[in-house]
């Protein structure tokens, strides 16, 4: 399941922290994006990122880290076990990321969901569209800033050339307590269903019975 979280950062909060990123550009702080990439992935990934070490990295990825878990809708959808990686990057003059899959195994914790977190209004950019590639075919997202994108770590995906302007993303990985994705799907629709009963009767038998399987559903595969 891929899905959507428009409104993760308010435009204020975007606007802030690109210009805290723009300053750590201007003053050539940016890092080669390939020494973080896994060794085949290195051959395709052209991009500029923020250096975990650098001094404003550790506020920003606190930020990302606390309204990304505060979400309501990333808490049911992807049932986050930990959030263990968020990096910053910018492409500009023809940068992309070529086609890869994400490693497996990041800092010790599988990653079961990526997502990318986008920080440049698409307007002041052209090209840059975010690939994932399902069974049939592939699907592009160029998503407003401040919106984020959540998609399996384990698809093919790229990021095409970005042409013209800026293009400034957060992306990051997590483990989930549920690593099937169609496990995950199948909590996320009972979950919704189980809401929406309740919003219209009320806490019916109905209701019990959806949330005593789900309930007992997660019990199953929580890991
Ligand atoms: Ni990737």
């Amino acid at each position: 399941m891929i899905f959507t979280i428009p409104d993760l950062l308010s435009p204020a909060e975007v606007a802030d922290m690109r210009s805290r990123l723009e300053a750590v550009e201007k003053a050539a702080e940016m890092v080669d994006g390939k020494l973080t990439a896994g060794w085949h992935a290195k051959a395709v990934k052209q991009n500029q990122q923020l250096d975990a070490k650098h001094p404003i990295a550790g506020q920003l990825v606190k930020q990302v880290r606390q309204q990304t878990l505060s979400h309501p809708l990333f808490q049911v959808a992807a049932r986050p076990h930990s959030l263990h990686t968020i990096r910053f990057n910018r492409y500009s003059d023809g940068m992309s990321y070529g086609r890869h899959t994400d490693n497996a195994l990041m800092n010790g914790h599988r990653t079961d969901l990526s997502f990318t977190l986008f920080l440049s209004d698409p307007d002041s950019y052209e090209g840059g569209e975010l690939v994932v590639e399902g069974m049939d075919r592939e699907q592009d997202y160029r998503l407003a800033a401040g919106a984020m994108l959540v998609y399996p770590s384990s698809s093919l995906h790229r990021v095409n050339p970005v042409v013209s302007g800026v293009r400034w993303a957060a992306v990051g990985w997590l483990q989930s307590q549920i690593r099937d994705h169609g496990r995950r799907e199948i909590l996320f629709e009972l979950d919704t269903v189980r809401r929406s009963l309740f919003a219209q009767h009320g806490k019916t038998d109905e209701f019990d019975l959806v949330s005593k399987s789900l309930s007992n559903l997660l019990r199953q595969w929580v890991e």
